[in-house]
């Protein structure tokens, strides 16, 4: 019920403020800290983003709770806590991590997401499904983004809290990033509420390439303009903007998105063999089939027009392809 929603607001927006205080007022968060200035976030990054360290202890947080008088098994139904295996007591789920909280729209802590400190697995380790956190309609940062995106009309989609974060200090403010998990159309109908354009800055590798050409369709459903920032082979935007700066990221990602249709279509080229005459045919063939989804006959013949001009192709028989595809579209 209502009551227990807030009383576990409360545990989260204290945990939190535990966690902060532990990295970056104590021992205990030292390695934690210098993991994180590392990985080149600054002391500006941790406080906008209030990240944390939970210690390698098993009762950090469950102690601190219990000394507050806060329901043990209402904390474990929230997330915050594990029961142990002889149910003799309850454990914290976030030990030695980096906590990044998770807002609501409202801007409350309804979830925690820890970030290990080196090679392993899980590298992130979020909190379960609870009656304040829904993955499938949470977006990490939607709260702080709210206010640039419907000034801009504009959302910028990540892959990963990391990227929210360092894409935030090189001037995105209006980056969100779903979870770990795929987009919904949950998530694309909130983002349809208060944006006209997606722009999709996924991980320049197969399988940020692959997650971009699923999400197209979920916001373009929606009803959103989708762009897409590209990223060089196998840099994700944190990388990029800790080896290349944050002005070159704005530069040259950010600022040149490409429409989701070249997207698609250089997405496709790169699984033919262009330099083989079999290869070039069945890429003409597979654009002409991206092509044919568009309703509109501008810009379908936009992109035919290239197409037929990169591949010395006349335009009538791009059409006339075009137009047969069209039809078994029905
Ligand atoms: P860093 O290595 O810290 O820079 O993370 P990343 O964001 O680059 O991670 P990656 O590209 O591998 O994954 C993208 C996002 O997927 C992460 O930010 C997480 O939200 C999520 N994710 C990655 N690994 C895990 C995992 O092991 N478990 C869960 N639940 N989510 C994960
Ligand atoms: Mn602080
Ligand atoms: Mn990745
Ligand atoms: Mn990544
Ligand atoms: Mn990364």
């Amino acid at each position: 019920d209502g009551g227990d929603r807030d009383t576990l607001i409360k545990a989260h927006e204290l945990a939190v403020k535990l966690y902060h205080y532990l990295l970056m007022n104590t021992t205990h968060g030292q390695a934690a800290l210098q993991y994180l200035r590392k990985r080149g976030v600054t002391d500006k990054q941790i406080d906008h983003f209030m990240i944390g360290y939970a210690p390698p202890e098993w009762d950090t947080l469950s102690r601190f709770l219990e000394k507050r008088e806060f329901d043990s098994a209402l904390m474990e139904k929230g997330g915050l806590l594990i029961a142990k295996q002889d149910k003799s007591g309850y454990i914290d789920r976030f030990r030695d991590r980096i906590m990044f909280p998770i807002w609501n729209r409202d801007g409350k802590v309804i979830a925690l997401a820890g970030r290990m400190l080196g090679e392993g697995q899980p590298k992130y380790l979020n909190s379960p499904e609870t009656m304040l956190f829904n993955k499938s309609r949470n977006l990490y940062n939607f709260h702080h983004a709210r206010t640039a995106m419907r000034k801009s009309r504009r959302i910028v989609l990540f892959e990963g809290y990391m990227d929210v974060i360092k894409a935030w200090s090189a001037g995105v403010h209006n980056g969100v990033a779903s979870m770990g998990t795929a987009l919904t159309d949950e998530h694309a109908a909130i983002l349809q509420r208060n944006v006209d354009e997606a722009v999709i800055c996924y991980d320049g590798d197969n399988a940020g390439q692959a997650a971009a050409l699923k999400t197209i369709p979920i916001l373009e459903r929606a009803g959103l303009r989708v762009q897409v920032a590209m990223l060089p082979k196998g840099m994700d935007p944190d990388e990029y903007i800790e080896k290349n700066g944050a002005e070159a990221f704005m530069r040259e990602t950010i600022e040149h998105p490409v429409s989701s249709t070249k997207f698609k279509l250089l997405t496709a080229k790169k699984n033919h063999i262009l330099l083989e005459e079999e290869g070039q045919k069945n890429y003409l063939l597979e654009a002409v089939g991206i092509v044919a989804v568009l309703d509109s006959p501008t810009e379908r013949e936009f992109y035919l027009k290239e197409l037929s001009r990169e591949f010395d192709m006349s335009l009538d028989s791009l059409k006339q392809d075009c137009f047969e595809r069209r039809q078994q579209l029905q």
